[in-house]
């Protein structure tokens, strides 16, 4: 089958080389000139493993390839995939324009029958928008085309795009039209392992399946943070409790990690996205509100751990940073704890001694040269110097790492970890002062 692409961020470049690895022929198209001269040559802007690979590889068998010509995309495709971004406004909505100008590029250009799939994470209603500007640009040049819209939200987790999309727990497709599920389920086939995978509904079921997700996933993650901040206060160890609740096959063993709080680009961005629409419609979504407030003091933790052990006198310290992503197997660091951290001890007045196995250069992309910050070459390396270590990215190299040497070159055997990756207990014989998430102290 035929498919056209826009928007070769993230979430489009991923659709398009997984699409393109089942067989199907893709175009991927951009208003970026630098970012598809880079994939025409095979570089990929982002870090994703296995993407640059399927890339290549579907490049070279002829099934995938780049334009920055809108009427090359519609002409391509029958299926016509929105994948740009929604930014949120100041006031934390979705910041729609991108999404309806490829909605007006498409109406301005299509000859014949298009399914028009959305796959950005765009509020409940947008589905709607997208049909009338295409109906209104298209009786603006005097067309009467046919044409579908359908929501196709993604479910992909940074690090794990590719297997998500290959091996997807579902793919979640919203129409109003029969036919139009028909071709959609067709174009999914390959993707279904031992059942069907593809869940149709109308419309805004759909659009809003995503954001109940998502919003699920973060409201998990803040329980869990409250209730390690009270078990802190009541002498209770989060994990066991975890263990514990986790064992009811009703709440699950899943997403119930508690820590120094969720960041990266979707889940903060859409549980404020929620919580605007639902005020649009009259609604107050307490408990939403709920989970940001809480996700937003939970980023803060470490360093109000650090500041009380310090009596608030962290002028002239050196802190040692281990993990800079919002979590590991990414370079992303939007909303990431870090950034609430680093930032927290800069104003006042401490330095950071930094490592991550890949975020660096993104760190440096958004904090530049500065003396207090300094990024180093092993997670060793950060202990020079340092008053103590902190934990944010539970990356697999930070979980068994030479104590010994920590505790020698670290000024005082101080660990603040918001990961919770070692046995209190342990860390205790070994002679470190250890503090975790919902442990003790
Ligand atoms: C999330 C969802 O998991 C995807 O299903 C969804 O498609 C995606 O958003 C999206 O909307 O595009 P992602 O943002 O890549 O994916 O990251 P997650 O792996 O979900 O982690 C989010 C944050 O939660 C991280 O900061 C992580 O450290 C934190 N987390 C996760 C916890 O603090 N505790 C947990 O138990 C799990």
């Amino acid at each position: 089958m035929k498919v056209s692409i826009y928007g070769s961020g993230y979430v489009g470049l991923v659709t398009g080389a997984c699409l393109a690895q089942v067989g199907n022929h893709v175009l991927c198209v951009d208003i970026d000139h630098g970012k598809i001269e880079a994939l025409q040559q095979g570089r990929i802007p982002i870090y994703e493993p296995g993407l640059e690979d399927m890339v290549r590889d579907n490049v070279a068998a002829g099934r995938l390839s780049f334009s920055l010509d809108p009427a090359e995309g519609v002409r391509h495709g029958l299926f016509q995939f929105i994948a740009v971004g929604t930014p949120p406004d100041e006031d934390g909505s979705a910041d729609l324009s991108h999404v309806l100008a490829v909605a007006r590029s498409i109406a301005e250009h299509m000859s014949e029958y298009r399914i028009v799939v959305n796959k950005s994470t765009v509020p409940v209603g947008t589905a709607d928008r997208v049909r009338e500007t295409i109906a209104r640009t298209m009786a603006d040049r005097g067309a009467a085309l046919e044409f579908d819209v359908v929501s196709n939200p993604e479910f992909l987790k940074e690090g794990a795009a590719i297997e998500d999309f290959m091996k997807p727990d579902r793919v979640i497709v919203g129409t109003d039209n029969p036919r139009t599920a028909e071709l959609m389920r067709a174009l999914y086939a390959p993707f279904n392992r031992s059942h069907d995978r593809v869940i149709c509904m109308d419309v805004r079921s759909a659009e809003l399946t995503k954001y109940a997700a998502n919003a699920m996933l973060a409201t998990k993650i803040s329980f869990m943070n409250e209730l390690a901040n009270l078990a802190e206060q009541l002498g209770a160890d989060i994990e066991e409790v975890r263990q514990g609740i986790g064992s009811d096959p009703r709440i699950g063993y899943h997403f119930i990690y508690p820590g120094c709080g969720y960041g990266g680009s979707c889940f903060p961005k859409d549980v404020k996205a929620l919580e605007r629409t639902a005020r649009q419609v009259g609604y107050q979504a307490q408990l939403l509100e709920a989970v940001e407030a809480v996700n937003e003091r939970q980023k803060h933790r470490l360093f109000e751990k650090l500041s009380a052990r310090f009596d608030g006198k962290l002028s002239g310290r050196t802190v040692a940073l281990w993990g800079l992503a919002f979590k590991p197997n990414t370079d992303d660091m939007r909303e990431a704890s870090s950034r609430a951290l680093i930032e927290a001890l800069w104003e006042a007045g401490a330095r950071v001694r930094a490592f991550d196995p890949v975020a660096e250069d993104e760190c440096r992309r958004i904090y530049g040269e500065r003396d207090d910050l300094v990024l180093c070459d092993s997670p060793e390396d950060t202990l020079t110097g340092a008053d103590a270590l902190a934990i944010v990215t539970e990356w697999t190299v930070f979980r068994s790492p030479d104590f010994e040497r920590i505790r020698k070159e670290l000024r005082q055997p101080l660990i603040f970890d918001g990961r919770n990756l070692y046995d209190p207990r342990h860390m205790e014989e070994m002679g470190f002062e250890y503090y975790a998430i919902g442990r003790g102290r």
